[in-house]
């Protein structure tokens, strides 16, 4: 277990070092705009990550809204934990649920 996060958080410090872009400052996109899809993303967030990323930012855990890890390093971490974030099984969050998350969270830099 200690292997791979360590294996993860390489991947993820690549994926910092290559994005150009890194955004600093974040718009978020207003409700109103979001998919039905997107929607249901922002109550599972708040359901089950919000406790520790506060609206996508930092909290206990890290800034999610400004960070540059991919859609499946997410939906990975989400299934696998790092460090002090927990894994989420199956019965907890379905892989449906997952891609949700990641569409809202995707949607919330727009
Ligand atoms: C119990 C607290 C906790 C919960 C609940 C939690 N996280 Fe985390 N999360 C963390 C911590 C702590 C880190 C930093 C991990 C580390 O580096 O040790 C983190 C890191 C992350 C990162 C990496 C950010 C980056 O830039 O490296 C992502 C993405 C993430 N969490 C997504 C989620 C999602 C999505 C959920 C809900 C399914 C969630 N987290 C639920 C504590 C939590």
């Amino acid at each position: 277990m200690g292997g791979r996060s360590v294996f993860l958080s390489v991947i993820i410090f690549v994926c910092m070092g290559c994005s150009s872009s890194k955004k600093e400052a974040y718009t978020v996109k207003p409700l109103a705009d979001m998919t039905e899809e997107e929607q249901e993303g922002k109550v599972l967030f708040h359901k089950h990550c919000n406790s520790c990323h506060p609206n996508g930012t930092a909290g206990l855990g890290a800034p999610i809204v400004t960070t540059s890890v991919p859609g499946f390093l997410i939906q990975f971490q989400i299934r696998n934990g790092l460090g002090t974030m927990p894994a989420f099984s199956e019965e907890e969050i379905s892989d449906e649920e997952v891609d949700k998350i990641v569409d809202y969270l995707k949607a919330l830099i727009k």
